[in-house]
């Protein structure tokens, strides 16, 4: 496969390094997308792989991969909060790491019949797993105040307002089923976003990045995958996440410092041993690790990420995973 349609793994290094592998280490791949994580860590040790996705094209390319790997890689297509009882229907009770890289692939992004991007024409889709309401389902059946909120709190989109009068203005007279009838819409009543160093961002940005938020429910499914990373690890087993969205790194932060018990005083109206739950995490490393800048050079769309690693106690999960 050509260079121009792979996906780019970003922080595999760090992701692996994190993974610590081992040979005879099961490994989850929650994220598989174009295999980036899953082909290093093979590659790392004489270890197994389980290679995850809710995209059926993903899990394609993973089982043409798979063969490759002597009966070392294995596929399951689920979603995140799916993942453990998708992994123990296999006859896997535990694993050693679980890796996620959150968002879309350029695979996703780049097919136009995906309807992920407003650079291409195509159907207003950007459901992930094919299954459940498209983005034109909820552009043309939102209420105007919803439409804004979302855009507002999963795209940060200052004109939100802005944007859903004029998407409700326009689906008075037409259905918008095109990527490209939204992406005109926003431009309309929007300016294009100016980052420092010059860059311009294209107006539908943060409309379509809070359209696909939602509809693939993308905070929902981090903190149902990191309860299910949290069931499925044995003792010792490592987790690290890679996020692109602060909402997301949010998400990630705020469950490490419940899980790692750092958290001030959960409760104060209870005596702490009532509360206190033994931490199922240890931190990896403190804080965030960051790409860089080599990286950065190399693959801009790696400027975003933050990852974060942590390694399993031997405490019992708080929430076995749905
Ligand atoms: C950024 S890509 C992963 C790229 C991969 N690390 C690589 O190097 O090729 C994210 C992948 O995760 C999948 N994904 C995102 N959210 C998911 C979820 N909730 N459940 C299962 N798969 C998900 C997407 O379909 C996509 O293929």
């Amino acid at each position: 496969m050509s260079d121009a349609l792979r996906h780019i793994p970003v922080m595999a290094r760090e992701a692996v390094a994190a993974m610590n592998p081992r040979d005879g280490n099961t490994f989850a791949d929650f994220t598989y997308g174009d295999g980036g994580y899953t082909r290093a860590l093979l590659d790392s040790a004489s270890c197994r792989v389980w290679a995850l996705d809710r995209d059926a094209a993903a899990i394609a390319r993973a089982d043409t991969l798979a063969k490759s790997y002597d009966g070392r890689m294995r596929t399951t297509r689920t979603t995140f909060g799916d993942a453990a009882t998708a992994l123990r229907a296999e006859g896997v009770q535990s694993v050693d790491g679980v890796v996620m890289d959150l968002g879309v692939s350029s695979f996703q992004l780049d097919d136009p019949e995906r309807g992920f991007s407003f650079s291409k024409d195509g159907p207003l889709d950007m459901r992930m797993g094919n299954e459940g309401l498209t983005a034109a389902d909820l552009v043309n059946t939102l209420s105007e105040g919803d439409l804004a909120d979302t855009l507002f709190k999963l795209g940060e989109e200052r004109h939100a307002r802005r944007i859903a009068r004029a998407v409700v203005e326009m689906r008075g007279r037409r259905r918008i089923e095109r990527t490209d009838d939204l992406a005109e819409i926003v431009a309309r009543v929007a300016p294009a976003d100016r980052r420092p160093g010059g860059v311009t961002i294209h107006p539908a940005t943060r409309t379509f990045m809070a359209l696909r938020m939602l509809v693939n429910d993308e905070l929902g499914e981090l903190e149902r995958g990191l309860a299910a990373a949290e069931d499925l690890l044995a003792p010792e087993g490592r987790l690290a996440v890679i996020s692109f969205h602060s909402l997301e790194d949010r998400t990630v932060k705020q469950f490490l410092v419940e899980r790692t018990g750092s958290e001030a005083n959960p409760s104060r109206h209870l005596p702490p041993a009532q509360t206190k739950r033994a931490p199922t995490f240890r931190l990896l490393h403190r804080g965030v690790e960051k790409p860089g800048d080599d990286e950065i050079a190399a693959n801009p769309r790696s400027r975003s990420a933050r990852l974060r690693a942590a390694v399993r106690t031997d405490a019992p999960a708080w929430a076995r995973a749905a």
